[in-house]
């Protein structure tokens, strides 16, 4: 351990931290560096019903960043944490940086590994990194051209932040001309549908790889995949994610070596070398053929939800000291410990997610935490008191064991005893990882 960070974790037994963000990615956060010895207090900006109850975490109701920089100056905050891709793009590391702030996260200007995907495939196009065919289009009759000529399946996608609803996977060339008629005729996503990127369809699993980035050095979290359909078997709607696993057996350790050579470090070094020096989580959705290769499917610049969920709970030691090394660029320093068991987490979502979920429906029997079982909470609210439901994915439930079956167990026998009115979840969640051959 280099000697300032020796002596920052002697000076920081009285920690504050800030957290943006205000979904179960966040929840899992702030109770995980609330657990550290050096940390007096988490402020959630602007966290949930969940964030509201927990012992050392607290809510505090500010979105606009200039007033969380203002905050982070005033409350002496040691460092802080961004959950959402929103104020990443929006310049929030930026501003902090410009105000000697500590903050984990990208740049606005690296950060648009996620907010263009168009410029997510011009990098991995030039420096050779494994992922679709593509072409970008910003006008209409050459797309449906394109379309035409490529035929189905493919994938389209709006070149910008869309929360969720940027991606259309066409089976047939219908659904790829209406998908380019609503981003680019209709201009049902506004800007962030202005242009289109139009993939090849790949088939496959997919895993969630998710890593720390200090600029140069890379570590690596424990792997993960998610479920983003709504229904069981993966049928159903694109969700933001329905529930989540850590360990992925997919990722085997020889896949994991060549995710990191042939996809993240290349990234990382692309982002130097275009001046454009990425710190920060960097999350590769990929695409898992059956011979085994990984291709990129998209780059977000942050950790995924409910991956995040499942990844914290396996999480051991102080996570602030992981976080100091990232701040100070010796993340090769440190090599963080896993809990052996398996996590599952399921999420619980609101009556009508995704389409309009419902809000203010009174949630009723949450478990207590146990060695086993975590709850983390994301669209809930306390009003008098009593907690309700206040957005699409309301709480994630996760069981740990040593095996993937245990763990599902856990997590459903808890989901048995809550109740909201309009509650949905996937009763299989890890099916993948209880079939796996790996
Ligand atoms: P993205 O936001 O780019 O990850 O896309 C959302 C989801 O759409 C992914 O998790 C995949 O399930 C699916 N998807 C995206 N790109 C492709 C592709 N090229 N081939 C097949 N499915 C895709
Ligand atoms: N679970 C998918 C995501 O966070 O983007």
């Amino acid at each position: 351990m280099s000697q300032k960070i020796l002596h920052s974790l002697e000076e920081g037994i009285s920690m504050k931290i800030l957290v943006v963000g205000s979904g179960g990615r966040e929840h899992a956060l702030g109770w995980k560096l609330a657990q550290s010895p050096r940390v007096t207090a988490v402020y959630m900006a602007p966290g949930n019903g969940g964030t509201a109850l927990q012992e050392r975490l607290y809510n505090i109701n500010i979105t606009n960043l200039d007033e969380l920089a203002d905050f982070a100056e005033q409350r002496q905050i040691a460092f802080t944490l961004v959950g959402p891709e929103a104020p990443l793009a929006a310049g929030i590391v930026n501003l902090f940086r410009s105000r000697s702030l500590k903050i984990f996260g990208p740049t606005r200007e690296a950060a648009q590994l996620e907010s263009s995907k168009d410029f997510a495939k011009t990098l991995m196009k030039c420096y050779g990194i494994p992922t679709a065919e593509y072409a970008t289009f910003s006008d209409a009759d050459l797309a449906h051209a394109y379309v035409q000529e490529k035929g189905a399946p493919l994938v389209i996608k709006a070149d910008g932040l869309a929360a969720g609803k940027g991606v259309v996977v066409a089976q047939t060339l219908n659904e790829a001309h209406c998908a380019i008629r609503m981003m680019l005729t209709d201009n049902k996503l506004g800007s962030a549908g202005a242009r289109v990127v139009i993939e090849e369809y790949l088939q496959g699993e997919e895993a969630s790889f998710i890593v720390m980035v200090d600029g140069k050095h890379v570590l690596a979290l424990a792997s993960s995949q998610d479920h983003k359909r709504l229904l069981d078997g993966d049928q159903g709607p694109n969700t933001g994610g329905m529930g989540a696993y850590s360990q992925a057996p997919i990722i085997t350790p020889k896949l994991h070596l060549r995710v990191m050579r042939e996809i993240i470090l290349p990234t990382v070094r692309a982002m130097e070398q275009e001046g454009l020096c990425y710190t920060g989580f960097l999350y590769a959705g990929l695409m898992i053929d059956a011979q085994g290769n990984p291709k990129t499917l998209e780059f977000n610049c942050r950790m995924g939800d409910p991956e995040t969920q499942s990844i914290m709970t396996r999480l051991k030691g102080d996570f602030t000291c992981i976080l100091e090394h990232a701040l100070a660029g010796t993340l090769d320093a440190i090599e963080p410990e896993w809990d052996q068991r398996t996590a599952v987490g399921v999420v619980l979502a609101a009556h009508q997610y995704p389409y309009a979920p419902r809000k203010g429906d009174s949630i009723y029997y949450i478990p207590e935490q146990t060695e086993n079982l975590v709850i983390f909470h994301a669209g809930t609210n306390l009003v008098d008191d009593k907690l309700v439901t206040s957005s699409g994915r309301v709480l994630c439930v996760v069981g740990l064991a040593d095996s993937v079956c245990e763990a599902r167990l856990i997590a459903y026998k808890a989901i048995h005893r809550i109740q909201f009115d309009g509650m949905q979840y996937r009763r299989d969640i890890g099916y993948r990882a209880l079939n796996s051959k790996h």
